[in-house]
Order: C-alpha cells, then sequence, then structure tokens
C-alpha cells in the first residue's frame, strides 16, 4: 500500500519524515574536522514509518538514531530506525496499526498486547549500552555495531516498567540516576557505574504530571512537578491525557540522592511550565536549579490540541534555601530558548558555560534559528544565528580531552536549511560561539526535528565498511 501522509504540521518542512535508511562512508566537509574530534555523535528523535491519520503528533513518531561517526578527519554517517516492537509489527502489516496520542484507543486487534513504544526521545551511553528510550515506555538497548540489533533492556530484570527519557550520570561516580513515572506510582532508581540498579524507592507525589526531566547535585536529586497532569481514565472518557490545572501550582521535591520518601523536602511557587533542566548544583544550604520555563502554556496546547500554539521558554533560576525553605526565582534572559545543553562533566556541579537553541527571528514559532552560549557566571551570552531559513537542533557540547577546562571544546549540532530541505551538522568553537563554523558536514537529505543525543568516545565497528 502506499505511504502517503496526511495533511499535517508535523509531517512537512522540517519535521517530514525521511523514509530511508542510509550509510554515507565519505560525507562531504566544508572546513576542517576537529584533529581532537574522534567519536560518534547519536542523536534521535521522531521519523514515522506509518502514520495512523491526520492527527498524528511528533512526539509519538517512531525513533530513528542519526549517526556521525568522526576518525582522523574522516566522517561517515548512517541512519537507522529503533526496531522497538511496534516499528516490527507495523513494518510486517507493512501499515499503521496504532493510534497516536489523539486516537489512543485506536489500535489493530493483531497488536492489543504490543508495546506502544517508540524510543524517540534520547538515546545515552552508560555502562558500554547505548539506551534509546522514551519516558512512555521501556529502554531498549541498541547494538552500536548493528543498530538495527534492539532489545527491551530491563537491568537485569529489575526495571519492569517505563524510565524516563533524561536520567542523569554523575560525572564523578558514574552513577545512573533515573524516575519512571508514567505508570501506577512513582519510583526512583539509582544504577551503578556498571548498570547494577542498587537504589530502589516508591516516592509519594500530590499529583501525577508530566515530569519530563529532572536535576541532580553532588548529594541531591531534585524533581519538579509542573501542573500538567497526566491520567489514564481520561482517554476512556474520550478526553486527552493531559490537562493543564494551574491552581496546582509548580512544586519541587529535594531528596537526598540515597534518600528515600521520608526525607523529601517540598517547596511550592506559582505555576510554570518546564521540560529541560539546564543544571543544578549546592551552596552551603542552597540548591540551585537553572531549566528553561514557560510561565504558562497556551490555553489550546493544554492537550497538545493546537499545532499552531507558540511555546514561549526562558532561562530562569530558583534558589532554594533548604533551611529557611524560601524560594528565588530569577530570570535570567528574556530570548525564547530550548533544548539546554552543558559540558556534560560538570553535572550537578558549579557549571559557568550552557548552550541552548535560540530563537532570533520570532517570525518562526517553536523553531531555533540559533545556538545560544550563555556564560552564567560573567552574565555574558554569545549567539550564532543560521539565517531566516535555517533552524538549528539540539547542541551537544564535546570536550577538547578529558582534562580539557570548562567549555574548551566543540558544539555539535544539525542544522535544517528549508530553501534545500536537507540538514548538515555544524562543528562549533564552544568558546567562540559567534565565529564562523570549524566545519559543516554537509547531508544530502533532511534530518528531521529531533529531540536529544550523545556524544561517545568510541567508534563502532561497521562491517559494511572496508
Ligand atoms: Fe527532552
Amino acid at each position: 500500500m502506499s505511504n502517503s501522509l496526511p495533511k499535517n504540521i508535523f509531517l512537512e518542512g522540517i519535521w517530514q519524515p525521511w523514509p530511508a535508511e542510509c550509510d554515507i562512508n565519505d560525507c562531504a566537509v566544508i572546513g576542517e574536522i576537529p584533529k581532537e574530534l574522534n567519536g560518534t555523535f547519536y542523536r534521535n528523535g521522531p521519523n514515522p514509518q506509518y502514520v495512523y491519520s491526520k492527527n498524528y503528533h511528533m512526539f509519538e513518531g517512531d525513533g530513528m538514531i542519526h549517526v556521525i561517526m568522526f576518525s582522523n578527519g574522516q566522517v561517515r554517517y548512517k541512519n537507522r530506525w529503533i526496531r522497538t516492537e511496534k516499528f516490527l509489527a507495523e513494518r510486517n502489516a507493512r501499515k499503521s496499526l496504532f493510534g497516536g496520542m489523539r486516537d489512543f484507543m485506536a489500535c489493530d486487534d493483531s497488536v492489543k498486547n504490543t508495546s506502544r513504544n517508540t524510543a524517540n526521545t534520547n538515546v545515552i551511553w552508560h555502562h558500554n549500552k547505548l539506551l534509546a528510550l522514551n519516558e512512555g515506555g521501556q529502554p531498549v538497548d541498541v547494538d552500536i555495531n548493528d543498530l538495527t540489533q534492539c532489545n527491551t533492556y530491563t537491568f537485569n530484570q529489575v526495571l519492569d516498567r517505563s524510565m524516563m527519557a533524561h536520567p542523569k550520570i554523575d560525572p564523578v561516580t558514574g552513577e545512573l540516576i533515573f524516575y519512571s513515572y508514567f505508570g501506577p506510582d512513582f519510583r526512583y532508581f539509582i544504577a551503578n557505574k556498571n548498570g547494577k540498579i542498587t537504589h530502589q524507592e516508591k516516592i509519594s507525589m500530590p499529583f501525577m504530571c508530566m515530569m519530563h526531566d529532572f536535576a541532580i547535585t553532588e548529594n541531591f536529586s531534585i524533581f519538579p512537578l509542573f501542573p500538567l497532569t497526566w491520567d489514564f481514565q481520561r482517554i476512556s472518557q474520550g478526553e486527552p491525557i493531559f490537562k493543564w490545572e494551574p491552581n496546582l501550582n509548580t512544586r519541587f521535591a529535594i531528596m537526598p540522592r540515597h534518600g528515600n520518601d521520608n526525607d523529601v523536602i517540598w517547596f511550592e511557587d506559582q505555576s510554570s511550565m518546564g521540560f529541560h533542566v539546564v543544571n543544578a548544583r549546592e551552596e552551603g544550604d542552597k540548591i540551585i536549579l537553572e531549566m528553561v520555563v514557560m510561565d504558562d502554556i497556551p490555553a489550546d496546547a493544554i492537550a497538545f490540541a493546537d499545532d499552531s500554539a507558540t511555546y514561549v521558554n526562558y532561562f530562569m533560576r530558583w534558589t532554594f534555601d533548604l533551611k529557611k525553605r524560601t524560594i528565588i526565582k530569577e530570570r535570567l534572559d528574556d530570548m525564547n530558548v530550548e533544548f539546554p545543553r552543558i559540558d556534560e562533566r560538570f553535572v550537578g556541579r558549579n557549571n559557568r558555560h550552557a548552550y541552548m537553541n535560540g530563537t532570533i527571528n520570532k517570525g518562526v514559532p517553536n523553531l531555533f534559528d540559533a545556538i545560544i552560549h550563555y556564560d552564567v557566571k560573567n552574565k555574558k551570552k554569545q549567539t550564532h544565528h543560521f539565517g531566516d531559513d535555517s533552524f538549528a537542533l539540539e547542541p551537544i557540547f564535546v570536550p577538547r580531552s578529558s582534562d580539557s577546562h570548562e567549555g574548551d571544546g566543540f558544539l555539535l549540532s544539525y542544522v535544517y536549511c528549508e530553501a534545500q530541505d536537507r540538514s548538515d551538522l555544524v562543528i562549533l568553537d564552544a568558546q567562540h560561539v559567534d565565529a564562523e563554523p570549524l566545519a559543516i558536514v554537509q547531508l544530502p537529505h533532511r534530518v528531521p526535528f529531533g529531540f536529544h543525543g550523545c556524544w561517545v568516545n568510541e567508534i563502532p565497528i561497521d562491517p559494511h565498511v572496508t
């Protein structure tokens, strides 16, 4: 059957799925790849193999991993769909079998007991495993030498439920810290550097809400609760699963890393909505949390119902005094920003630099035409604008070497050129973000709007390349 796409903003332009899997053994490069850049950049994002209906939303497309491998100045590229149970069932049937979040009850009889997990949100590297994550499903272990070999990952049969998409890796201990919130309760986990789950706690929450991201410090975990609530019962009543309930306010649970429900210190602030954490740190009795946050969400976006709604996020800081139990909230900038990253050797520590996407031309709602560098300590900002029809995706920081100082390294970002309907992988000097790119890897096709990725200091063995 044909796979023509219905009319839908998330199936057009930068969001239009790329229907092919391919390998490019020598990519075209403008400029010079930094000699220190040896390793692999993995990026995950939604790329539907089949679309159920015109109600498609970008959150629900099948995960596709785009891979760029750097080896002594040579650059290879490949992309593969993540072989989830859903993907394989639909590939076998050659059609969509599941409704999305706005057709949730729709499901072909043949897949009633099949997971809907798309594994489309993030990809991380921990204890020599590449894990593709979506907060509604279990992790998927992707073989780096053959990306089509994918298996549900359970941490040696300990994790039998969903895993959030933004776990944190402590840069000193190597611990992997995460939670599961899409389920009957909120469960918090710590796996050691070898992937063994050593700590598991059930934590009482005042309401169940979208908890996309959280933060760690050296000694604490910080869980933000924004009042975008979810409830599976709403689906059976024909209502959207998510509801914006600002009267519940925003809450923060702060708990010692290895603590339990009894140790949680609660804070409450006026309602706001945030998806992504920049970083957090301790200062004496205080916890500093930096995120990108909306003051409110557009009313029509309550249930992600209006795809034309505009989201505006700001770089925000909360300071929690654990002794006085007070909050100070500061907006650090007025620019619309998203997809923040830092030098990950400073996760939970006192970082100076933050990098994120930003919008300079306000005529492109929900897209980002720039990369922004914030020097948080010196209150300085640098901007790299890609032009009015080029849109940057999440910038990943890669240190120049394992012992280079914070911020000494490179930013890697896919940039989509609308006029040419294709993408580049742009490499910036992270200390001179406003300068010309160090190098541009030109791809012949688009890399659709996606979410998150990681850098791995290893290059997979590719049996197809000699
Ligand atoms: Fe995210």
